[in-house]
């Protein structure tokens, strides 16, 4: 049994906290830490967690614990994934894993030191089933060549602004959203270097983005070596759902995920058209994905497979959203660098 701590309980750290306590095979939700009074007692109250701590340094010095899973504002993640690192701890971080080149690359360096530790970064799209079949039926050779990714990632539109509080450390719309769909991209095209991008946005909705130059719709072209090409859309004002799909296109063929946001397989007709029902948001969409993902963080730490994912994956995701959201600010293409 591995015993994992979680850092963050917040809107994702609480579903990570649920899927850790119930639903993950072979480990223990042992100890919880947040700042936040009312989110510790949540999880001694749902979950049954009694450690549990205010401040991060105090959660890693929990001699009972070998792993932890930060959940915290981006901002945070590269400093606590070098700290869990340094204190002999397998590490789980959501996405992205900074906001910087530099930083990703400095917790590169310290996993390098501790060969023995597990370091994986949430692409939750990779532990997707339907992700995955589309990458399988790629590698058979269905499309042929693939040569461009057009995918998007689309939030219903939230009324309350809960991304324009959460702006300020979300590194903006490319960092935060299309950071998914750069390394679905990379995945699905066999991980070609990024050499030049733009891109451009608009405020459709939320003028409140502006203070920290931020955009509610942004629009991304990136071009990778070889001749393969990226074009990532990402709003958060989607009138009629949660909208997140990929289509890969190659010389034979394309492959398509997630097209239309449908929630069910249930479609009715009457005199206005043709209707189904459409996800609401991101935990709807990848409940199952999430769980998949947990479960392959502990299969790696307990030596049951390899991680399904390096740090470097993490790294150049990182580099080339930061590449576009220079271009977003300049308005001019820029190198990836
Ligand atoms: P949130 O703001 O709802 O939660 C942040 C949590 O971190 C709160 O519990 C807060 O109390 C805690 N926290 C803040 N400062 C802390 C500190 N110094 N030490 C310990 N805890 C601290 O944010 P949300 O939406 O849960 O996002 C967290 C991370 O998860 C972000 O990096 C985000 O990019 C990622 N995320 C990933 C998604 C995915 O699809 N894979 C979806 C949503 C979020």
């Amino acid at each position: 049994m591995l015993n994992v701590g979680i850092v963050g309980l917040g809107r994702m750290g609480q579903r990570h906290a649920e899927q850790l306590a119930l639903r993950t095979r072979g480990a223990r939700l042992a100890a919880a830490c947040s700042p936040v009074e009312s989110e510790r007692a949540w999880a001694q109250r749902e979950l049954g967690v009694s450690a549990l701590y205010d401040d991060f340094a105090a959660l890693l010095r929990d001699p009972q614990l070998q792993a932890v899973a930060i959940v915290t504002p981006t901002t945070l993640h590269a400093e606590q994934t070098i700290a869990a690192l340094e204190a002999g701890k397998h590490v789980f971080c959501e996405k992205p894993l900074a906001l910087e080149v530099a930083a990703c690359e400095r917790v590169e360096a310290v996993a390098r030191r501790h060969p023995e530790l597990v370091a994986m970064v949430g692409f939750v799209r990779r532990f997707d089933r339907h992700y995955q079949e589309a990458k399988a039926q790629i590698d058979a050779g269905r499309v042929g060549r693939p040569f461009l990714v057009r995918s998007q990632s689309c939030d219903m539109n939230d009324p309350d602004g809960f991304f324009v509080r959460f702006a300020p450390t979300s590194g903006g719309i490319f960092l935060d959203c299309s950071v998914h769909d750069i390394d679905v991209a990379r995945w699905m095209l066999g991980k070609p270097k990024a050499l030049r991008v733009f891109a451009s946005g608009t405020i459709a909705l939320h003028p409140g983005l502006a203070a920290c130059g931020d955009v509610d719709n942004g629009l991304a072209i990136v071009e990778f070596e070889g001749g393969a090409r990226g074009q990532f859309y990402a709003s958060r004002t989607m009138a009629h759902g949660f909208d997140t799909n990929t289509e890969v296109i190659g010389t034979a063929g394309s492959v398509s995920v997630g097209v239309g946001g449908q929630r069910d397989r249930v479609q009715s007709r009457d005199a206005a058209g043709v209707h189904h029902r459409v996800l609401v948001d991101f935990v709807e969409r990848f409940s199952e994905a999430f769980q998949r993902e947990m479960t392959a963080f502990v299969a790696a730490c307990t030596g049951q497979a390899a991680a399904p994912l390096a740090l470097s994956d993490a790294t150049e995701a990182t580099r080339i959203a930061v590449a576009i959201t220079r271009s977003l600010n300049s308005g001019q293409v820029e190198a990836v660098v």
